[in-house]
């Protein structure tokens, strides 16, 4: 599925498996296990529902749209694009861009769609006006013979979906947005844009075992939260995911969030940041390499891309070459590693087997527990995100002034 390597990480020489040994991550670890024991958060409880049954009646629409902000979408656009990144039948209203809302709107026959409607609040101000531009759209009509899913636990929006008798999925309470992409949140629209969820479980659960480990050097998640939490306590505090898989760009949105709402809090956090390889080679890299020394980066790379073919062409000095295609982009990530490696810019790195469900259900899994052994570390919630709440408080009063 995937493996994870820290070399980089020690050989620039800030820290050292003694400087590891000494955090006190055995505390973090019967912390978080706890929380998830007693369902404190119910992140990995998810992972373990295996009644996938009822999503069956979400199958066989042209379009699937998905509406919903933040922890109500991200993931699944991170598991769809990475999956399925060629194809175009997925519409996601995740902002309140008029022209982008709009321009989609234009595009969709909403007759021949299935569309969710996510808000584990219900009350989320962009999701209920994206949903009532689609709901005027439907009273304009004559009969829809599309399909409306509501995924929301309350709020005005469920009063919405109960009064006209829409399926409502709900999601559990003690799985925060940012980490529910393993509820009916991901895993219902997932389905419908013909995702195997199952393996996608799977994955998650694979994952589990891993990090199940109490040897930090056997468990992913802790090694990497720990290694980025002594580098964020060495001045380090921003985290650059550097994917060489062009089809994960979304995944590192969603990290963004995971990262950014889940730890920014009292005066703590890392900055999380996404570059694209080999793209960003020719921008990007100048900074992480010759600027400011604050960064940690973690490369992203496939072993095998699902496209590939034999090349042949002639260098600057006319010799012929062959190699893979794929031989380029993985000369250019190992070159930038070994780059920043010498300038002393402390990275790790991801290699996931092949981009698929089982793979990315690992991913994201990894990095809830990371982020959940990070919130122990730093003795945060990384759970709520109050000051998200207050800005939803503030814009409401604006809207209505
Ligand atoms: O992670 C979170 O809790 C947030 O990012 C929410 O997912 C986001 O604000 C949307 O909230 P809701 O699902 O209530 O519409």
């Amino acid at each position: 599925m995937l493996s994870y390597d820290y070399e980089n990480a020690l050989k620039v020489g800030e820290i050292s498996l003694e400087d590891i040994n000494k955090v006190d991550f055995a505390n973090a670890y019967s912390n978080l296990m706890e929380k998830l024991d007693n369902g404190v958060v119910g992140f990995r409880d998810v992972i373990y529902d295996e009644n996938l049954d009822k999503y069956k009646s979400l199958n066989g629409y042209e379009n699937v749209v998905v509406i919903g902000m933040g922890g109500s979408i991200l993931g699944t656009m991170a598991i769809y694009y990475a999956i399925s990144p060629f194809n175009n039948n997925a519409y996601f209203i995740d902002n309140s861009d008029p022209e982008k809302t709009l321009s989609i709107l234009k595009k969709v026959d909403l007759n021949e769609s299935i569309i969710y409607i996510i808000s584990k609040s219900g009350n989320t101000l962009e999701t209920l006006v994206n949903y009532y531009l689609i709901k005027k759209r439907i009273e304009k009509l004559n009969s829809f013979k599309g399909k409306l899913v509501f995924i929301t636990n309350g709020g005005k929006l469920k009063r919405e979906a109960e009064k006209n008798n829409y399926d409502i999925f709900s999601i559990p309470e003690n799985v925060p947005g940012r980490f529910s992409v393993f509820t009916a949140v991901g895993l219902a629209p997932l389905y419908s844009l013909g995702v195997d969820i199952s393996k996608i479980l799977e994955g998650a659960r694979e994952m589990d075992k891993i990090c199940q480990n109490e040897d930090i050097l056997k468990n992913p998640a802790l090694l990497n939260g720990v290694i980025h939490y002594l580098y964020d306590k060495r001045g380090k505090d921003i985290s650059v995911i550097m994917s060489y898989v062009e089809s994960l760009k979304y995944f590192g949105d969603w990290y963004k969030q995971l990262i950014g709402e889940s730890l920014g809090k009292n005066k703590h956090g890392i900055t999380p940041l996404l570059s694209i390889g080999a793209k960003d080679q020719h921008s990007l890299l100048q900074l992480y390499m010759d600027g400011k020394k604050d960064k940690i980066i973690t490369f992203m790379v496939a072993k095998k891309y699902r496209l590939d073919e034999e090349i042949e062409f002639e260098d600057i000095n006319d010799e012929k070459i062959s190699c893979r295609y794929s031989d380029i982009i993985r000369s250019q990530q190992k070159a930038t590693e070994i780059a920043l490696t010498n300038n002393g810019v402390p990275n790790v790195r991801i290699t996931l087997d092949e981009i698929n469900e089982m793979a990315m259900g690992a991913l994201l899994y990894m990095y809830e527990m990371q982020v959940g052994f990070m919130g122990e570390l730093y003795n945060i919630n990384a759970y709520n995100q109050p000051a998200v709440e207050e800005e939803k408080k503030i814009c409401w009063r604006l809207i209505k002034q």
